[in-house]
């Protein structure tokens, strides 16, 4: 969580920072602020987005060579303008911002209360940065070594950007498990959370490791390791063009990657799937076939939407596959000492490639033995670096919080890697494996139908808006769908929704059942229609209010219902990438009825990169 934004070099620092910071605000938009070189350090903060900050200080100076800037996700201490980042040490001579928790800040902060220091803030970062001042003016030694000691004492995870006062080109910056991305300019180095800061300036970048730390002038960047040993940075170009972090006319970026997903599917698929030759190729994926097809079982690990994923991916692997498979959420897994022996299979499933419970756990898994595969969005991301071989999901860049065509290609991708594992283990038939391959390359088209038939889920979302709580329900391939359907329902628009499976309904649930509950199915055409239409007669009898995405021509559903949501025909195997479709509109139109910030929901954050 909490973006990050430095420059250094001949241009203007200040508009390039809020520029990034605005690019940057889905991994966090509580508080913003800048700090910048101008006669001195001046800092700018303020509580709210990176716009109201902007606003407030119209006017001012913002001349400056050089700047950092930062967009928050609290941690320690509440919103407000004074635990905003920027912040500066005591003697006023250095500013820092830090993205990361600092684990052991309460025993740093006696240390330094002892010592006589006062703190401004409630936050750890401020600790740390008193804590590198302190050991710079006891040691006497430069700032470099000072960052270098301190960092050898904290425990945590932490990206910082540090300037001073007596430096008007250098920023110091340091990695421990969040995210930093150096551009490499012509006389000028840029850095950020992620690389959409600098897409319009540089595509030549450098992704700094855990435990490196880089000292970045104009024209120069020295990598170092917390040894004090030089490092050679490995530039990389990347492949990202700037329309594909714009909105590109859409209202939202939310919208904007929905309408996408047919696109987005494609590239999942392109290259990888041929149809008529009856081939998958993913190299990473073939390199541990053997070790996959002979796993005693495969653990999917994820958080949130790429959870939800892992539960579909278990149903479509078990079946196709036949290995067992469990579903983990990264947060529970890697405390609760689970059992891996060697040969187990761990599939971590990540957006960002960056959560930081998912990292930890693939970290653990890994030193126990297990083979780590990641099916990952962003390239060259920790969880991708972390595991041992793996396939990106080449969704692009997704930016609205709420993940949408991450989860249609986390899918795509799954269901590949299950069918080449099943085919060559023998557990699928050929005739069964040509067709879900045909089928497959078909969804594409299907997600378009299925967007273009979308038009009615707008005035659905006026007339169930106000409702308190919303009830979803699927079975089999459709129950991680009803979960998702729900999820997106929550982060966007507030209401309290719960997803469940629709027979288990009957256990609890059920008793919530009046004219007043909107019950929306996931009820497309498969092994389990018969027992969901069972269960939608036993919501309508208690009067809830029945809304269900069907099967196009499915009139059995559809007189049960009060209103339906249409997706085409597919095998139930694929259904889950077409039904989750109208579920993310529904939940986009209703959190758009209720003036909801559906870009960036309150609270929630894209990456979360603390635990
Ligand atoms: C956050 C995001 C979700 C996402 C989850 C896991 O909660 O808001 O959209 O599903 O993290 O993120 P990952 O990047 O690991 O998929």
């Amino acid at each position: 969580m909490c973006g990050i934004v430095g420059y250094t070099g001949p241009r203007e620092a200040y508009p390039i920072i809020i520029k990034g910071l605005k690019r940057l605000e889905y991994r966090g938009y509580d508080s913003t602020g800048v700090a910048l070189q101008n006669g001195g350090l001046n800092v700018y903060k303020k509580k709210g987005k990176v716009a109201e900050l902007e606003d407030s200080i119209i006017g001012k100076n913002l001349h400056s060579h050089i700047g950092i800037g930062h967009t928050r996700w609290a941690t320690h201490g509440e919103p407000s303008d004074r635990n905003a980042h920027p912040h500066q040490s005591s003697s006023g001579q250095l500013a820092m911002i830090h993205n990361g928790i600092i684990e052991n800040y309460n025993q740093l902060k006696q240390e330094l209360i002892n010592k006589g220091y006062t703190f401004s803030s409630d936050t750890d970062t401020e600790v740390l940065l008193n804590f590198i001042e302190e050991i710079k003016k006891n040691n006497d030694c430069s700032l470099e070594e000072a960052v270098r000691v301190a960092l050898k004492r904290v425990t945590g995870a932490y990206v910082i950007l540090l300037m001073s006062a007596d430096d008007p080109e250098t920023i110091i910056a340091a990695r421990k498990g969040s995210p930093l991305v150096i551009g490499v300019g012509k006389g000028e180095h840029f850095l950020g959370s992620d690389a959409s800061p600098m897409l319009e300036y540089t595509k030549e970048v450098v992704y700094v490791n855990d435990y490196e730390l880089a000292i970045v002038k104009p024209d120069e960047l020295v990598l170092k390791n917390l040894g004090n040993e030089k490092l050679t940075p490995y530039v990389q170009r990347l492949d990202i063009e700037l329309a594909a972090i714009e909105k590109g006319g859409y209202e939202h970026f939310m919208l904007k990657e929905i309408f996408e997903q047919p696109q987005t599917v494609y590239d999942c698929l392109r290259g990888r799937l041929d149809a008529v030759e009856g081939t998958i190729t993913m190299s990473g994926i073939q390199q541990y076939a053997e070790q996959i097809m002979n796993a005693n079982r495969i653990v999917m690990v994820a958080c949130g939407t790429s959870w939800h994923a892992g539960l579909v991916a278990e149903y479509i692997f078990e079946e196709l596959c036949r290995i067992n498979v469990e579903v983990e959420y990264a947060s529970e897994f890697r405390y609760r000492n689970p059992v891996i022996n060697k040969g187990d299979v761990i599939i971590a499933i990540s957006q960002s490639g960056e959560t930081a419970d998912t990292l930890v756990a693939i970290e653990n898994a890994k030193s126990n033995g297990a083979i780590i595969l990641g099916v990952v969005n962003v390239v060259g991301s920790s969880i991708a670096r972390m595991s041992h071989a793996g396939a990106y999901t080449h969704a692009g860049p997704e930016i609205g919080v709420a993940s949408t065509k991450a989860f249609t290609a986390q899918l795509a991708v799954l269901t590949m890697i299950a069918l080449k594992i099943g085919y060559m283990k023998g557990t699928i038939t050929q005739k069964r494996y040509m067709n879900l391959l045909k089928e497959l390359q078909e969804i594409p088209e299907k997600v378009a139908w299925t967007l273009k038939h979308s038009d009615n889920i707008k005035a659905l979302a006026e007339k169930y808006k106000d409702a308190h709580d919303f009830l979803y329900l699927g079975r089999g391939y459709n129950f991680p769908v009803a979960l998702e359907g729900a999820l997106k329902l929550k982060e966007i628009s507030y209401i309290h929704a719960e997803g469940y499976p629709a027979a288990e309904m009957k256990h609890g649930p059920i008793a919530l059942v009046d004219e007043n509950l909107p019950v929306v199915f996931v009820a497309t055409k498969d092994s389990f229609h018969e027992k969901v239409v069972s269960n939608m007669q036993e919501i309508k009898a208690r009067k809830g209010r029945v809304i269900s995405v069907i099967t196009e021509g499915d009139e059995t559903s559809a007189s049960l219902s009060e209103d339906v949501m249409v997706v085409p025909e597919a095998d139930e195997i694929l259904a889950p990438m077409l039904s989750v479709i109208p579920l993310q509109l529904l939940a986009y139109y209703i959190g758009l009825a209720r003036g909801c910030d559906v870009d960036k929901p309150r609270n929630l954050a894209k990456s979360v990169t603390v635990e």
